[in-house]
């Protein structure tokens, strides 16, 4: 079982006040805080090993090299990849999903079709809807149930013969509702079309075998995993990156470029996998951390840290049911979700609240969370969302709800 306050130890951050108060983060969906050992991981290699990768032949290039590979095979075991050969670094899952749209979406012709969900992050929306107008082909859009899960009926009627891709979210970031992968990916794969699943939510916080769930294509952000920002993975299948085309190009992507002077042009050959979607400088103490990070997670081990997500999750809803002006959204306490409540109070503006809650030193999202059409759907205008996380407490869920009651009954006295 994992032990949120021996966990709270590693991470330097929980020590400070907000406020005049202890600190309560509670938007780990937005991004998570930093163990000590990421932090002194990243500081090492800029003390120690910091050059170029890839580039020369002297030590430090070669110390750096060395880390940055190891970190891909770091990350390929935690999602259990064939190889590190698929497993792309990018800046995070937004470029990762763009990689997939602008490399294998370019392709798409006016009479195919990607489906989509409305429970989707906009980063994969946005991405899909712009390049429909350029490329002409449909999007087409899979319902979502008033409790935050996804009707499987009106997937499986958007699911046809001219399908070329699903993009499916793993689990919301804003009900923390988990998608059935493996049911789709069946009904994906049996119409011929690619899966490609968003694990910014997923990722972090669960297990995520890339091979049980035969999915296609798995973006996720280093940043949501106790990593640094601006480090994400786009993990392909080898075969679909072997025969897929480079998004960016530049340096390190390519084998071989030669001018030639009877044609007037360049001749150009693509780098092994993975460089070869990784054009320029890449991110090498970023992936240092996300090396340090999986490391991390991988020591809890993500049966416990998922199992002590869903335990402080259940908590949380049955005491905010002691709050009688607040009302959550999501599915009820009897289906498996990650740590992520999103709701409202009678009266108050979602972003009123979560100042009022910073007031008290703990830090809460507020808006429609980069998810505009799902808040649509449900009829919202906004919503408040907490999101847990390994260093969560119940003692923290407890401060949290009595802030919120207190709210609740001022403003019951003010009415
Ligand atoms: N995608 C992040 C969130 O849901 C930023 O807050």
């Amino acid at each position: 079982m994992l032990d949120p306050y021996r966990v709270r130890e590693d991470f330097p951050i929980l020590k400070r006040t907000v406020n005049g108060y202890p600190l309560v983060y509670f938007d780990n969906a937005a991004t998570s805080q930093k163990p000590i050992s990421v932090i002194e991981a990243m500081r090492e290699f800029y003390e120690k090993s910091n050059a170029n990768i890839h580039r020369a032949v002297h030590t430090l290039s070669q110390e750096a090299t060395e880390l940055y590979e190891e970190a891909h095979k770091e990350v390929a075991s935690f999602i259990n990849a064939e190889s590190y050969e698929e497993v792309v670094f990018v800046k995070n899952a937004t470029e990762a999903i763009n990689l997939v749209a602008y490399s294998w979406g370019l392709k798409l012709n006016p009479e195919d079709e990607v489906v989509v969900t409305l429970m989707e992050h906009h980063s994969n929306l946005v991405p899909w809807e712009s390049l429909s107008r350029i490329k002409k082909f449909k999007v087409k859009y899979a319902g979502v149930n008033y409790d935050g899960t996804l009707n499987y009926e009106s997937l499986e009627q958007l699911v046809t013969g001219k399908t070329r891709f699903v993009c499916v979210t793993h689990a919301s970031n804003v009900t923390g509702v988990i998608n059935d992968i493996e049911k789709i990916s069946k009904l994906a794969h049996e119409h011929g079309a690619l899966l490609l699943v968003d694990g910014a939510q997923s990722v972090p916080h669960m297990p995520v075998d890339v091979k049980k769930l035969d999915v296609d294509f798995l973006a996720f952000s280093g940043h949501k995993m106790l990593g640094p920002t601006g480090i994400g993975v786009l993990y392909a299948k080898r075969e679909l990156l072997e025969g897929g085309e480079p998004f960016l190009f530049g340096g390190d992507m390519i084998k071989e470029v030669t001018y030639t002077h009877n044609e007037g042009r360049l001749r150009i050959s693509w780098n092994e996998l993975p460089w070869k979607f990784e054009a320029g400088t890449p991110n090498v103490c970023g992936a240092v951390g996300l090396m340090e990070a999986v490391r991390y997670l991988k020591r809890l081990g993500m049966e416990n840290v998922h199992e002590h997500e869903r335990n402080l999750t259940i908590y949380a809803l049955d005491k905010l049911r002691e709050v009688s002006t607040l009302k959550t959204y999501g599915p009820g306490r009897e289906i498996d979700r990650c740590g992520i409540i999103p709701f409202n109070m009678d009266g108050l503006d979602s972003h009123d609240l979560a100042l009022l809650l910073d007031q008290f030193g703990i830090m809460v999202r507020s808006g429609f969370h980069c998810a505009q059409p799902l808040h649509q759907h449900l009829g919202l205008k906004s919503s408040v969302r907490a999101s847990f996380y390994v260093y969560n407490t119940r003692e923290e869920v407890d401060r949290f709800v009595e802030v919120l009651r207190e709210v609740s009954e001022g403003l019951k006295r003010q009415r």
